[in-house]
């Protein structure tokens, strides 16, 4: 269960770039900001340049006389360190400074978060305006919050493959395995006389013969290249936040992540910040015209402190750079901040203020157009504020309760990133996502808990696929059961040691006696689209199967759940249900579509005494927050028709003061929030 976020209650904020405006303009903006109900600006974390523009002459009037303007407006700042766009004076001086991508090629000047977190110039210079900047600000009464940077590893740039990084990783790999004989073991170096004779002959893995991107690599190799990229981002992220914190009291740390991201373990950053604030763009989403955008990326960003989070940067116009995408429609903005607010999120700051007229983001269009003036989304905004300034009081404090859990772990995430298995590919975001998605459509919020987090309260947990896995976890997992959990456990779980090696075991290795099985062979479905596998359950109903077929042996006293139709295997045991001690496992051993992965789930969920809704409309959905007095349950219409929909109780909706009881009609990208009877 999550926690709510201490400090202010639910309010709306905006990233501003006053630096790209004329300051005649600043009060302009302010007086509108103010007037539409936003409380918070988030400034600065691009302006290097406008603090030092030439090196150790720092200028901070401007910023000054921002922050007058906003107070004048009783506006606070979120202030940023600016340290993802290095100035170009930098660059001159040190031209080593950028980051090499794996084929050798510079990544240049002109963009952001490109310059190499292991070079000693730029974590110097880095820090140092860091601590100007917080020495500077930190006791500003209108700064209430700091970012860290801006969206760490964005851009492909969690991984260099420069030297200053090579000797990093070496000096990582020493510190982790002390002795190169067990690296050489770990890595099973043997295998193609990889063997090394000491820590300062490791090479980073750029791209080999004939594969690029880190493809056709050692596996050990690279998972533990991952894992050292993660860390060289989370450790300049604690870097710049102990800096704050020395200079900037009681001001709460946040870092602006990415929620769907994978190539930094988010749980280890999460360590190091205050609250986790998180960038909300739902148009990537292709389904979002018609279906909920996907819960996941909120459930994880508020899974990694379990407690209630901030969306610093929510999607308002279409964003893009030099194409971009269509024009959410008038509501759009507006119900995706409330399934923020559903999800947890106690802050939902909107990208941008005004579109840009200069630079890459000419096209990822603000609040206001280019021309300045109030418009629709201006409207739309001015209204939310108004409706969550009335739900503010009510909802403070609250949190989002879960009585599921879904696993999410980076070593699994990395290690199928590594070897996709299928041509197709697995994406463990994808099969957590998959999950997530029905649960929705079941009424169901799942938090989403690490493998070495505490996932004891639940009543279920869904582990998408473990397939980097410890003995530690298998024994969790078991006293889990054993205390009376309900365990849903994915294909290809426990293929991998925690160095990347295959088990020698029959799969699931060390996790057989829990699934009550073995895998006895597995196939992909690479090659033989044409020959489709499907699945069967006991009474009767069909479902295709995806990625790939293990082929289960139960043991006596498990259940078989499913067996599948198709290839050489027909009749073959494809799922399988084991109880042990109060509770049981249900084993997957082949991936299902939406459909067939809601059929799977239902009997798990009632085994787990948790009810579903099951005629939910695949546009609508329904999330709960509650504090100690009340419940309130959100429904959500992300179709631009009306809908009726069944109410779970019956209440008072908040927004209008409406007794509601039976049917609720919900307008087309409609919200009703009900506080329950
Ligand atoms: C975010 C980023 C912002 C802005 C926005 C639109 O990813 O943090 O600085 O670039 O996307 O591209």
């Amino acid at each position: 269960m999550t926690k709510a976020c201490d400090g202010p209650r639910l309010h709306l904020g905006i990233a501003y770039y006053p630096e790209q405006w004329p300051e005649s303009r600043w009060e302009v903006d302010a007086e509108l900001m103010a007037r539409a109900g936003i409380t918070t600006v988030r400034l600065a974390e691009f302006a290097w340049h406008m603090f030092e523009p030439v090196e150790e002459r720092y200028e901070f009037g401007w910023l000054e006389r921002v922050l007058a303007v906003l107070a004048h407006h009783k506006l606070s700042a979120i202030l940023c360190t600016p340290t993802p766009t290095y100035p170009a004076w930098l660059h001159r001086k040190f031209p080593d400074i950028h980051q090499i991508k794996s084929n050798g090629q510079i990544k240049e000047f002109g963009q952001r978060q490109d310059a190499c977190k292991n070079h000693p110039a730029y974590r110097r210079h880095a820090f140092t305006i860091t601590e100007v900047v917080a020495k500077h600000f930190g006791r500003h009464p209108g700064v209430v919050a700091w970012q860290t940077d801006n969206e760490l590893g964005c851009h492909g740039t969690a991984r260099c493959y420069c030297t200053h990084c090579e000797r990093a990783f070496q000096s990582w790999l020493s510190h982790r395995f002390k002795d190169i004989g067990r690296l050489n073991e770990a890595w099973g170096t043997a295998f193609w006389s990889q063997q090394y004779n000491d820590f300062s002959e490791i090479s980073l893995p750029r791209d080999t013969a004939d594969r690029s991107g880190t493809a056709g690599q050692n596996p050990g190799l690279l998972l533990d290249f991952f894992r050292f990229s993660s860390d060289v981002q989370v450790s300049f992220n604690r870097e710049l936040a102990d800096i704050i914190r020395a200079n900037s009291p009681s001001r709460p740390v946040t870092h602006n992540l990415m929620g769907a991201f994978t190539d930094i373990n988010y749980f280890d950053l999460a360590r190091d910040l205050d609250v986790v604030s998180w960038d909300n763009y739902p148009f990537f989403q292709p389904q979002t015209a018609h279906q909920p955008p996907s819960p996941l990326p909120h459930d994880l960003m508020r899974g990694l402190k379990s407690r209630n989070v901030w969306v610093m940067e929510q999607a308002s116009g279409p964003g893009g750079w030099d194409r971009f995408y269509s024009t959410p429609e008038p509501g759009r903005m507006k119900i995706w901040a409330y399934q923020a607010i559903a999800h947890g999120a106690d802050y939902v700051s909107f990208f941008r203020w005004r579109s840009a007229r200069f630079g890459t983001e000419q096209y990822w269009h603000g609040v206001l157009a280019h021309h300045g003036q109030p418009g629709s989304r201006y409207q739309e905004l001015t209204r939310l504020a108004s409706e969550v300034r009335a739900l503010s009081s009510e909802l403070a404090g609250s949190h989002v309760p879960a009585d599921v859990a879904i696993l999410y772990d980076y070593d699994s995430v990395w290690a199928l990133e590594i070897q996709p298995h299928s041509m197709e590919g697995i994406s463990y975001y994808e099969l957590a996502n998959d999950y997530a998605t029905a649960l929705s459509r079941l009424g169901i919020v799942a938090d989403i808990v690490s493998a070495d987090g505490d996932f004891g309260s639940y009543k279920l947990l869904i582990v998408p696929a473990q397939h980097v896995s410890s003995p530690q976890f298998a024994d969790k997992l078991q006293e889990y059961i054993q205390a009376g959990g309900i365990a849903v456990i994915g294909a290809r779980s426990s293929v991998k040691d925690e160095e990347n090696a295959v088990h020698e075991e029959h799969l699931p290795a060390g996790l057989r006696h829990i699934v009550g099985g073995r895998v006895e062979d597995y196939d992909t479905f690479s090659y033989l689209p044409s020959e489709p596998v499907e699945v069967i359950s006991a009474n009767g109903a069909r479902f295709p199967a995806a990625h790939l077929a293990e082929l289960l042996t139960p043991d006596a006293g498990a259940s078989v759940l499913l067996t599948y139709s198709g290839r050489y295997y027909s009749g073959t045991a494809a799922a399988l249900r084991n109880s042990f001690g109060q509770g049981a496992s249900y084993y997957l051993g082949t991936y299902l579509d939406a459909g067939g992965l809601r059929a799977f789930l239902r009997p798990a969920f009632h085994e787990a005494g948790i009810p579903t809704v099951d005629d939910l409309d695949p546009a609508v959905e329904i999330c709960v927050r509650r504090t100690d007095q009340a419940i309130y349950r959100f429904y959500l219409n992300h179709d631009t028709s009306k809908k009726s929909v069944h109410l779970v109780q019956t209440g008072r909706e908040m927004t209008t003061g409406a007794t509601v009881r039976g049917m609720l009609e919900l307008e087309a990208l409609g919200v009703a929030v009900v506080r329950e009877d």
